[in-house]
């Protein structure tokens, strides 16, 4: 195990990315991303896989870009559609930065050409910004990303942990030094493959892998162990009871706002315990007309995000008389679907539709 570059050679460096690009020649997978230069397609497609796998991702890159085949397309676009797009997805934060980003490049005239422009697009951090300049400009920044780490932190047995900030230093300087200079767009697709199909996270088949003889994890048996993290995230939880609440063949929506998960999207009343909350406990805390009846709808249901779990109930309540509650309005039951919802409202959405 090291936690210094001294040790290793060019030589090492180079023989490291020819049998990268060697595995890659043979196993590549055919993306509509690749081989492409239209660094707006290019960043669309990255911005999607930041958090997304490509078999998830896969369909929704083809309608975006289908739906705005040019950044002129998106910047003139209305939010909610692209939130809508996005929809199912996850981070949405991700759509906002995107169509933020797509007004300031057509304000500014032309897709930034160089990798400090391209990182001053909103949402674009390092790894993204290195992925557009080598895919669509081929210029010689390394790509370092969860795959990234895995590989080189097995390969050269790296026990530094990625999350601190001089784990962080050290495996962008050995990316950069491994890169390929004379192909980045190549090389940097191929060490993400090869992380996501060869050496994955968990269990990877060593026995068929090709650079077996060279890997130190391998060699050393500690594949399973590497790449190290110092701390894990704390799991928050959170107890969240929605209302669909329906007054005649209207319902009540309101858009969430700035400074929580799913800023934009819309969803049914939303109250949050900081424990499990029976019937007698919602009704005292909302204020609403006393005869309403409530229906349980979703009991319980276990949604779990990057450092939250959501345990959720739902009740379907209808109104007897009509009241109005600060921040949400009624929409027409039947345009339910033209607003933007988390994965989580929309399953909501289908248990309440399943009790009629
Ligand atoms: N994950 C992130 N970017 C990717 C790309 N360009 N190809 C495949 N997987 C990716
Ligand atoms: Fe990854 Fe195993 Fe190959 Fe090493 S031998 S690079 S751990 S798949």
């Amino acid at each position: 195990m090291v936690d210094s570059l001294e040790t290793f050679t060019q030589q090492d460096f180079l023989y490291f990315a020819a049998q990268i690009e060697d595995w890659y020649f043979q196993n590549k997978r055919e993306l509509p991303w690749r081989d492409i230069k239209d660094p707006y397609r290019i960043w669309i497609s990255e911005i999607i896989l930041q958090q997304t796998r490509v078999v998830q991702g896969y369909d929704y890159y083809l309608r975006f870009i289908d739906r705005f085949p040019s950044v002129e397309d998106l910047a003139k676009a209305d939010e909610d559609e692209v939130l809508k797009l996005w929809q199912g997805l996850g981070y949405y934060s991700r759509a906002r930065n995107l169509y933020s980003a797509a007004k300031s490049i057509v304000e500014r005239g032309e897709f930034p050409t160089n990798y400090k422009e391209i990182r001053m697009l909103k949402g674009v951090g390092d790894y993204t910004a290195a992925a557009i300049a080598s895919f669509a400009y081929n210029l010689p920044y390394a790509v370092v990303d969860g795959n990234v780490y895995r590989v080189l932190a097995r390969y050269w047995g790296i026990t530094a942990p990625i999350d601190t900030t001089k784990g962080k230093k050290l495996f962008a300087s050995l990316a950069q030094d491994l890169l390929d200079k004379k192909n980045p767009a190549q090389y940097n697709q191929a060490l993400m493959d090869f992380g996501a199909l060869q050496c994955v996270p968990n269990s990877p088949n060593c026995n068929e892998c090709p650079l077996q003889e060279n890997c130190v994890a391998f060699l050393e048996t500690s594949v399973s162990s590497l790449p190290v993290k110092s701390k894990k995230t704390a799991i928050r939880t959170r107890f969240l009871v929605y209302l669909y609440i329906r007054c005649g063949n209207r319902i009540l929506l309101h858009r969430r706002e700035r400074g929580d998960i799913w800023q934009g999207l819309y969803e049914p009343l939303l109250i949050e315990f900081s424990e499990p909350a029976d019937l007698p406990l919602i009704i005292q805390k909302v204020n609403l007309p006393k005869e309403s009846a409530f229906r349980l709808a979703v009991k319980g249901m276990k949604h779990v995000l990057t450092h939250q779990v959501l345990i959720v109930d739902c009740y379907e309540v209808d109104l007897t008389e009509f009241t109005t509650i600060e921040k949400y309005s009624f929409i027409p039951e039947k345009e339910r679907g033209n607003y933007p919802a988390s994965k989580l409202v929309e399953q909501l959405y289908e248990a309440i539709d399943n009790l009629k």
